[in-house]
């Protein structure tokens, strides 16, 4: 056991995916929530969410006593030597941010520093707004202790790039750390944490380390959306999206990820995160373009679907949709912002049967909508007599589907893909009709 004890606040993604990490290199971790069930859960190694890989993970880490769940944050901050705040930051219905939980969290850490007679480090890892660190965490903290930064205490800001569905992975063996502070010492403090971690390191301030986090999600954002929007203008010409990106991202400065073309992006990152800095910078009297155009073509992107199913059927009206993928993207029962939502409810809206089935996202999703649609106990339910099939994630169940599959259950085998899940060549010589969104459409 190493001697610095980890106090992880929040027990969402980041925080509980990050603790079980910290636990796995050997620091006595806690994770604290508000919902005292939760942390009696992971007291008995149960995991509130679904992420691959993450059940085995925390069990390990409680099994060796190095992992605990909690709901009490101050006594759990003055036993430890290093505070993450991994609370949610919402959406406003503005766009901007929900710092409630921010502000309630440093809070409670400061009112525990008061308490404390060593140094201690606080640190950020909620996605927060430049200055939020500085502006907003400092002066609560240094109010609530009567404490002084940089003197008691120390402070830092870490933003955490988690993907779902491979946060494991990623928690366990990220490509970056980012680690803006308020002083060296502060810095030191939490790099030290991640001494065993093997990859880049990168020192900077509060601000930049908070902006860090939104250029990343923002580009990431900007590369789907540019790959839908030529997606778009590719079908014109008949051109393959999928093969001409191909060829894109052979150019190292591009390179291939996050080019796949489809019905946009979704989850809980990417639409806050292009939405909180927009609406930001337009508090400050600026309107960012291109933050507005990526927001714009999200938006309408999963429609295209509607239309390449209304082209090739007629209309959907009464037509029988077998609807594949709820979740946001595979491996997750996250449907936060998913595609999938408006693609029902448009679907609907035109009068359509809508027969739903997902993995592991039926009861989150039920949650979402109220919208008259049957929910099926497996892929091959929903296909039967289906007129049409929409793929809206691509989890391994549906990449596992056989042509004949749709051929023999479907009343007519029409694929209609968001997100290009078969060999279109395969499908099309097996006499299925695929289509997707920006590749030639028979
Ligand atoms: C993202 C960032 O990748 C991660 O670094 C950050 O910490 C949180 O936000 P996540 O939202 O979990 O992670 O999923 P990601 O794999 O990035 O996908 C987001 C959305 O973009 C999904 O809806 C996915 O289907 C879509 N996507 C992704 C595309 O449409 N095309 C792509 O090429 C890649």
């Amino acid at each position: 056991m190493k001697d610095i004890k980890i106090t992880m606040i929040g027990m969402g993604y980041v925080g509980l995916v990050t603790g079980a990490a910290f636990a796995k290199h050997g620091f006595d971790t806690t994770c604290t929530t508000r919902t005292p069930e939760k942390a009696e859960n992971l007291n008995k190694g149960i995991t509130p969410f679904y992420e691959p890989g993450l059940d085995e993970l925390v069990k390990e880490g409680v099994d060796s006593g190095l992992f605990h769940g909690s709901t009490d944050n101050k006594s759990c901050v003055k036993k430890g030597d290093i505070t993450f705040i991994c609370v949610g930051t919402p959406s406003l219905p503005d766009g901007g941010i929900d710092l409630s939980h921010v502000k309630k969290t440093a809070c409670d850490i400061g009112e525990a520093l008061a308490d404390l007679d060593r140094y201690h480090v606080v640190v950020a890892k909620s996605t927060i707004i430049p200055s939020t660190t500085d502006s907003l965490i400092l002066p609560l903290l240094e109010e609530k202790s009567k404490k002084k930064v940089g003197k008691d205490f120390g402070l830092c800001m870490n933003p955490e790039f988690l993907r779902e569905g491979a946060a494991l992975h990623d928690s366990l063996y990220p490509d970056r750390i980012v680690v803006g502070g308020y002083d060296q010492r502060s810095i030191d403090t939490v790099m030290n944490v991640y001494s065993g971690f093997d990859c880049p390191k990168f020192e900077c301030d509060l601000r930049t380390a908070e902006m860090i986090k939104y250029a990343a999600n923002c580009l990431l954002a900007t590369k789907i959306t540019f790959a839908n929007e030529l997606a778009n203008i590719c079908e014109f010409f008949g051109v393959d999206v999928y093969e001409m990106m191909k060829g894109v991202g052979l150019d190292f400065r591009i390179n291939p990820a996050f080019l796949n073309a489809g019905v946009g992006f979704g989850g809980s990152c990417f639409p806050k995160d292009v939405n909180a800095i927009t609406a930001v910078a337009k508090s400050k009297g600026y309107q960012p373009r291109i933050m507005n155009a990526i927001l714009e073509v999200n938006e309408t992107q999963p429609l295209r679907i509607i239309e390449l199913a209304e082209n090739k059927v007629q209309g959907v009206k009464n037509k029988r949709i077998a609807l594949l993928g709820l979740s946001f993207k595979p491996d997750t029962d996250d449907v936060r912002f998913t595609r999938a939502l408006p693609i029902a409810e448009a679907l609907i809206e035109k009068g359509a049967e809508v027969v739903a089935y997902d993995p592991k996202a039926i009861d989150n999703f039920k949650e979402l909508t109220d919208k008259p649609i049957t929910y099926a106990a497996s892929a091959k339910d929903a296909l039967r007599d289906a007129d049409i099939c929409v793929i809206q994630s691509d989890w391994d169940e549906f990449k596992a589907l056989k042509p004949q599959d749709f051929k023999e259950l479907m009343k007519t085998p029409i694929i209609i893909d968001g997100r290009r899940t078969y060999d279109p060549m395969q499908m099309i010589q097996e006499g299925i009709t695929y289509l997707g969104i920006g590749w030639k459409n028979p």
